[in-house]
């Protein structure tokens, strides 16, 4: 398994531009499937999850043409094989998003259960409660679950969510764009993902109101014809980055970003004593690595993100005082990256949903691995500031959804370099 070596206490200074936003990429890719036509794609982010689905989706036949980088025609005209590969689906989190595709286009599905990261228990019943209440016959078995038309045919329909699920919104989108009939999703969840993947299926002739409020209204339509989409910029990577520079200390120009998508993130930063400077597409910080204490409580969208809580709790680890961080979306996520902070001298004490956080002067290098995505970018932080050298292991999981991460903060002026085992 590959790593990272990292020896820290640099500060990060320069600027870093932003890739394509990895959930709204893992959505829109599947939906291409609902287009008779060829998709352009930009700002496409060339890491292993779009990889994995671009796998996919070449084996059923989609034709997929790079034009340049970051760059992707699609062409789902003809699909010759409905059963996408298991092998493949099980390597990643969105890969559930193929449900409501193939419903919606087919009227049926056969998928395998998603794997990705497990930091929690990640059931789908928002997702089959949706495909029920759109008239279609739901079987699950322990690996697979099975969608068929029902005997009412496959139709509109208003869903409640039981929870706000980014998701089982994004599935039900999906799956109800070439239903006949208006199809109501009320407690939506309001992600700019979810918003994205609306604005790329309108763009290809959908009729979708509502995405980034929690009342989404679809009106299905008979066929999506062909059009041209550019990804929105990644609200966590950028957001990554912004902690990065925040517990390191420096002076960053962070490119390509949507201010507004990030006002969560940079308001918490603000708090902790960084400066920070929105323009159009860019944001400006500046730390001087020592940071105040704070108190972060986890939300959907618009709240503070639950896949930045890592990466401020390793800003919180070096803040004067103590900081508080609740997590109120996946409650055991804290396992993934706290004992490893813990062997570089964090001080976090775990109760229940919340991480009380006594600030220390220093991290200590050391050698750790990451479990998910984000405890592992949250690692990488800890490296970047820590005294000494400090090695990330299982680095496969960051380089699921960071694109070209050595190369970035390598231009920063980070000492970073990537080991292969
Ligand atoms: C998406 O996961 C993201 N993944 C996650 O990002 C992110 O943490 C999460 O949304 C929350 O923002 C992708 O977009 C590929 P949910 P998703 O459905 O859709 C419960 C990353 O680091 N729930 O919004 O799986 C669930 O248990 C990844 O990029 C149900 O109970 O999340 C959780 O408590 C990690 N039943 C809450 O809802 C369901 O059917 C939110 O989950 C679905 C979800």
């Amino acid at each position: 398994m590959a790593k990272y070596e990292i020896i820290g206490g640099t500060p990060l200074e320069g600027s870093v531009t932003i890739s394509g936003a990895k959930n709204a990429a893992v959505a829109i890719l599947p939906a291409a499937l609902l287009v008779e036509g060829v998709c352009r794609v930009e700002n496409v982010p060339d890491i292993s999850d779009v990889r994995i689905l671009l796998e996919i989706l070449r084996d059923m036949g989609v034709r997929i043409q790079e034009e340049g980088p970051g760059v992707l025609r699609l062409d789902a005209t003809h699909i010759t094989n409905r059963c996408p590969n298991p092998e493949l689906v099980r390597k990643m989190r969105a890969s559930y998003y193929l449900m409501g595709a193939l419903l919606s286009r087919f009227h049926q599905a056969d998928v395998a259960l998603p794997g990705g990261c497990n930091f929690a228990s990640r059931p789908i019943d928002q997702h089959v409660k949706g495909f029920a209440a759109l008239g279609a016959d739901v079987e699950e078995t322990d690996d697979y679950v099975y969608l068929r038309e029902g005997p009412d045919g496959l139709h509109g329909s208003r869903i409640t969510l039981d929870v706000v699920s980014v998701g089982a919104t994004i599935n039900i989108i999906m799956a109800a764009c070439l239903l006949p009939g208006q199809t109501i999703i009320y407690n939506a969840a309001r992600e700019p993902h979810i918003v994205d993947l609306a604005n790329f299926l309108n763009t290809m002739g959908a009729r979708i109101s509502g995405a980034g409020t929690e009342v989404v209204k679809i009106w299905g339509v008979e066929r999506l014809r062909g059009g041209s989409y550019a990804i929105i910029p990644d609200q966590i990577e950028a957001g990554t980055y912004l902690a990065a520079v925040a517990a390191v200390g420096g002076n960053v120009l962070v490119q390509n970003v949507i201010p507004k998508h990030m006002d969560c993130i940079t308001s918490k930063l603000q708090e902790m004593g960084v400066s920070i400077i929105n323009y159009d597409d860019a944001i400006r910080i500046r730390s001087t690595g020592k940071l105040h204490h704070t108190t972060v409580k986890t939300r959907p969208y618009p709240g503070f993100p639950t896949d930045m809580q890592a990466q401020i709790c390793v800003c919180m680890t070096l803040a004067s005082g103590i900081s508080r961080l609740t997590e109120n979306v996946y409650e055991t996520r804290f396992f993934g990256y706290c004992t490893e902070l813990q062997s570089m001298g964090a001080n976090i004490l775990i109760t229940g949903k919340t991480a009380t956080v006594t600030g220390t002067k220093q991290l200590k290098g050391a050698t750790v691995c990451a479990h998910d995505l984000r405890a592992g970018a949250a690692l990488i932080i800890a490296g970047l500031a820590a005294q000494g050298t400090t090695v990330v292991e299982n680095i496969h999981f960051v380089e699921r959804g960071y694109e070209r991460l050595v190369e970035k903060l390598t231009a920063l002026g980070a000492n970073i370099r990537r080991i292969d085992d």
